[in-house]
This record gives structure tokens, C-alpha cells and sequence, in this order.
């Protein structure tokens, strides 16, 4: 993955959080692109080796991301069992609601460790990565909570702003070998929808949810996209960031 637009595949792809939901249809959508997939998960192993399977054989990585050495040890075993890693997708993230009055260092940390200060630490072990192979593609996982300010979600609302900074900033410092881009999802509903994400739906333009096929179609955009695409941030939600 160098300068030039290219296809996936044969292309090493490690998704953070693929075991299911999102980041299973990301991985499931690069698997059938021939790419070859690298499945991170943390607590659902069961759901990980299932998505495995259904990517053709995947390889499977755990680790706590929260924590910088688990990492730092993933992305060695990643090069040392898939020989390279062409793209990163950081999908891996943390969701709750809580008046901001009540928020403590325990709550705070608990978003920021894995929405934010996990996206830092992942990015850069990748690409300290690419940049000894002459390049490659990382796609952040953001949210249009990163966009738009949601009152019972102000933590997590601050986590995603501060991915799509660190986008931007990240684009800027690993031109042009490596480009960062970010897909911002709307509302994507599964069994768990609560009756504040029934309502958002109810404001989406498109009228409905999303599915983790559309997410991972922007996703694929990024990974596929010439080094000219870096620093973006794609809304995916059905035209709720319209306001
Ligand atoms: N669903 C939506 O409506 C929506 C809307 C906007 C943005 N997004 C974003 O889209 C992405 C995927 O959404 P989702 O709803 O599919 O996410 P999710 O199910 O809430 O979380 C994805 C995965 O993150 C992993 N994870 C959580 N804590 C971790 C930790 N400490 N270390 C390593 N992995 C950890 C979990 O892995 P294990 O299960 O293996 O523990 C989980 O399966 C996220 O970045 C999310 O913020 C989603």
C-alpha cells in the first residue's frame, strides 16, 4: 500500500473489536475482498473464532487494549504470525451513558483507556510497522458522537472528538507513506438498542439504522484509497450530523 489506489487483495488487515457486531462485518467485508484478516478481540472468544472461521481461517489476537504493553506484545505477535500488517482498522471502543455530574476517574478512564488512549498506542505500533514496509492504511473507528454533542454522553462524546483529532494530527505526522482517515458512524441498532437510540433513528433522514456492511464500505474506501485521501472523516449515519 503504497502511493497509488489499490486492491486488497492479499493485503494483511488487523480489526480491533472484530468478534461480532461492527467490527465483525468489517472483518467479514475484507475477508470476502481477499484481504487477509487479523481478528483482535478481548473478552469474546467463542464470537472470535466464529468470525475467524467465517473470514476463511483468520488469525486471532487478545489483549486487554486498556493496557500500552498488551498492545505492544499484539502487534509484535502480529508480525511475527502474519509476516506484515498493511492496515489497521481501531474499532475497538467503549459505550455508556452518565449525567456528567456523576462522572469519576474510574468512568473517565474507563472510556478514554480503550476509545482513545488504545486508537494512540494501536496506531503507532502499526506504524512503526509501515513505515519499514514503505507504507499502509489505518482507519479510525469514530462516532458522530464525535460530531455532535450528546448531554448523557459528554465522556464519551470527548473520546470520539478526540479521535477524529488525532486523525487529522496522526495524517499530518505520517504523510505520505501511511494515510489516517476516520468513519464516523450514526446509529447502527442491535438487539441492545435503548429507547434513546429508537428515538435518534426516528431523526435520521434515511429513516432507518445503518448495518456494518455500510460502515465497513466506508472502510474499504479508506484502505483502498491512493495516499492523496488522508486526514478525512466519512459520516456514515443516514444524514443525522445534518442537524
Ligand atoms: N453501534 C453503534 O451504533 C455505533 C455508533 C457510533 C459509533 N460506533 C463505533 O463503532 C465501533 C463499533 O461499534 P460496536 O457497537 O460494534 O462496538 P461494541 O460492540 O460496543 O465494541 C466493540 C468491541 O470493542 C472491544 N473492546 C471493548 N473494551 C476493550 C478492551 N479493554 N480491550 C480490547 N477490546 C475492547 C470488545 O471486544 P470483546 O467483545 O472481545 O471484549 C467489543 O466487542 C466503535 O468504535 C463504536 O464506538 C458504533
Amino acid at each position: 500500500m503504497a502511493t497509488q489506489p489499490s486492491d486488497l487483495a492479499g493485503k494483511v488487515v488487523l480489526v480491533t473489536g472484530a468478534a461480532k457486531r461492527v467490527g465483525r462485518g468489517i472483518a467479514l467485508a475484507l475477508a470476502r475482498k481477499g484481504a487477509r484478516v487479523a481478528i483482535h478481540y478481548h473478552t469474546s472468544a467463542e464470537e472470535a473464532r466464529a468470525t475467524a472461521a467465517e473470514c476463511g481461517g483468520a488469525e486471532l489476537f487478545q489483549a486487554n487494549l486498556e493496557n500500552v504493553a498488551e498492545i505492544v506484545r499484539m502487534f509484535g505477535e502480529v508480525e511475527t504470525r502474519c509476516g506484515r500488517l498493511d492496515g489497521l482498522v481501531n474499532n475497538a471502543a467503549r459505550f455508556t451513558g452518565f449525567d456528567p455530574l456523576e462522572i469519576g476517574e474510574a468512568e473517565w478512564d474507563w472510556i478514554h483507556g480503550v476509545n482513545l488512549k488504545a486508537v494512540f498506542f494501536c496506531s503507532q505500533q502499526a506504524a512503526r510497522i509501515m513505515r519499514r514496509q514503505g507504507g499502509g492504511r489505518i482507519v479510525n473507528i469514530s462516532s458522530l458522537g464525535g460530531i455532535l454533542p450528546w448531554a448523557r454522553h459528554a465522556h464519551y462524546c470527548a473520546s470520539k472528538a478526540g479521535v477524529i483529532m488525532l486523525t487529522r494530527a496522526l495524517a499530518k505526522a505520517w504523510a505520505p507513506e501511511i494515510t489516517v482517515n476516520s468513519v464516523a458512524p450514526g446509529v447502527i441498532p442491535f438487539e441492545d438498542i435503548d429507547a434513546e437510540g429508537l428515538r435518534m433513528i426516528r431523526r435520521t433522514p434515511a429513516g432507518r439504522g445503518g448495518t456494518p456492511e455500510e460502515i465497513a464500505e466506508a472502510v474499504i474506501y479508506f484502505l483502498e484509497a491512493s495516499n492523496f485521501v488522508t486526514g478525512q472523516v466519512l459520516a456514515v449515519d443516514g444524514g443525522l450530523s445534518l442537524g
